[in-house]
């Protein structure tokens, strides 16, 4: 039983809020009439003794549960008789659903700063990259140029909406649960609004039944850390495929690679394959967490212990994949010359149509006699550009002399400068905007906000 039941080598890392909130709780017995003064007194000393006990390295006994059971342990060594009277009026099951949600607070807060890091390091890529063209793929054909930088920061802005995410899944778990006792409320008349405000919640959950065994903010922590994987995944996904010989469009520093036992030739990109694959991990946490929680009854069960397990793994994994991932875009180096040789000019097609377009055919018609000129290229092995100007009048009358200029990228991309498009000015428009995305909130409870819980 002790082997199945024991949590202490997952929840260990709770004490720092564990201590935090029992403090509070401490006062708040006191306040309510519950405590002398001497004894909240004895017991807020004994437990920054415990705290320092454990920051110094104390480690768990066997009969140590979990981390409140050990806290609860040491406590009455360091303050006696005082130590029996903290648990008055609370369970673990208010408790550790406190606990959990001050880690997960601190967790948001220490994520953001890391994926803010990742943004930065695409924003100063991104930056390099803005005279540079490459094809933009559609089921991973070569599709329409993009400038460098385009391509580069639509991997930033996915990562605006994690940080959102993120902020909302803080939100969540800043409701507060002491106070709910085991299921029903706490007996005594302790001052929840109290423990809020000296906790850093912004909150009071209004039903304990619910509050107990609410874990929404461990689905939303998960979920918000799985979807960033996701988008780690993809951003690596197309580095090691444009980092291929076959592309050859990026190369990989050394810090973040490493060879191969055998190949001396080799240069993996390691850190991007790991993010790439934990993504895969992190969905099964989420699944795991929903899984777990859907077949509960009300109220407290011991299944919800395995909730930290998942959330855990999935902000541990994140805090290691999104510096390694940082670090391996910060080293990448670009090569231009074959990123601009990838783009042919059967890529204009559709500026080719827009051309006709402009003449006032209707796109319909343009499409067609651009692709009599595309299956033409296919029978000749030709480049659009390479077509005869007689090519081009014999699949429409309205192609002029000027229709070489249709076929060039630089012109492509001048051609979308609607907001949001590839356009040189657009670009410029949406690394300002990037830039302002990165700069800290001034005012409000913003992305940048400090953690509510240290
Ligand atoms: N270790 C438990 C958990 O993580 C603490 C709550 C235990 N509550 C109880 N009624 N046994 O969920």
């Amino acid at each position: 039983m002790d082997a199945v039941n024991r949590s202490i080598g997952i929840d260990f890392r709770l004490w720092p809020f564990d201590i935090k909130l029992s403090k509070a709780w401490a006062m708040a017995l006191w306040n309510a009439g519950v405590l002398s003064l001497d004894e909240s007194k004895a017991i807020e000393a004994g437990l920054d003794k415990v705290g320092a006990r454990l920051a110094a390295g104390e480690t768990p006994i066997d009969s140590d549960e979990d981390i409140h059971t050990m806290i609860d342990r040491l406590l009455h060594e360091e303050a006696g008789a005082a130590a029996s009277k903290l648990h008055t009026g609370r369970s673990r099951n208010d408790q550790v659903a406190t606990a959990s949600r001050m880690w997960a607070i601190d967790a948001c807060a220490r994520l953001d700063a890391a994926i803010r890091e990742v943004q930065s390091v695409l924003l100063v890529q991104a930056e390099g990259l803005q005279e540079a063209l490459l094809p933009a793929y559609t089921h991973m054909q070569r599709a329409i140029p993009v400038s460098g930088a385009h391509w580069m920061l639509s991997h930033f802005w996915p990562l605006g909406r994690d940080r959102q995410r993120l902020a909302a899944a803080a939100g969540s778990a800043s409701t507060l649960p002491l106070g709910s006792g085991a299921i029903a409320g706490c007996a005594f008349p302790i001052s929840r609004t109290l423990l809020k405000d000296t906790l850093g919640f912004t909150a009071l959950s209004r039903n304990s039944i619910d509050a107990v065994a609410d874990r929404d903010f461990v689905a939303e922590v998960v979920f918000a850390c799985s979807m960033m994987a996701t988008h780690m995944s993809k951003l690596a996904e197309d580095l090691i495929l444009y980092g291929s010989s076959e592309f050859g469009f990026v190369k990989f520093g050394d810090g973040y690679s490493t060879g191969s036992s055998m190949m001396p030739q080799k240069r993996n990109p390691d850190a991007l394959e790991i993010a790439r694959g934990s993504a895969g991990r992190l969905m099964g946490d989420l699944v795991s967490v929903l899984g777990t929680l859907k077949g509960l009854p009300s109220g407290y069960n011991k299944d919800l212990q395995d909730d930290k397990r998942a959330m855990f793994g999935a902000v541990d994994t994140m805090l290691l994949v999104l510096p390694a991932v940082a670090g391996a875009v910060e080293e990448l180096t670009f090569d231009t010359a074959r990123m601009r040789g990838a783009v042919s000019s059967a890529m204009m097609a559709t500026d080719l149509a827009d051309y006709l377009v402009e003449q006032g055919i209707s796109f319909r018609e343009a499409h067609k006699a651009v692709g009599a000129l595309v299956r033409e290229c296919e029978a000749t092995g030709l480049e659009l550009h390479a077509l005869p100007r007689t090519a081009f009048a014999a699949a429409h009358r309205a192609f002029g002399d000027d229709v070489y200029e249709a076929l060039s990228p630089e012109r492509s991309l001048a051609r979308r400068e609607v907001e949001g498009g590839t356009g040189p000015n657009a670009v410029r428009a949406q690394i300002e905007q990037a830039r302002s995305a990165l700069a800290p909130a001034t005012e409000g409870r913003g992305n940048d906000q400090a953690p509510l819980v240290r």
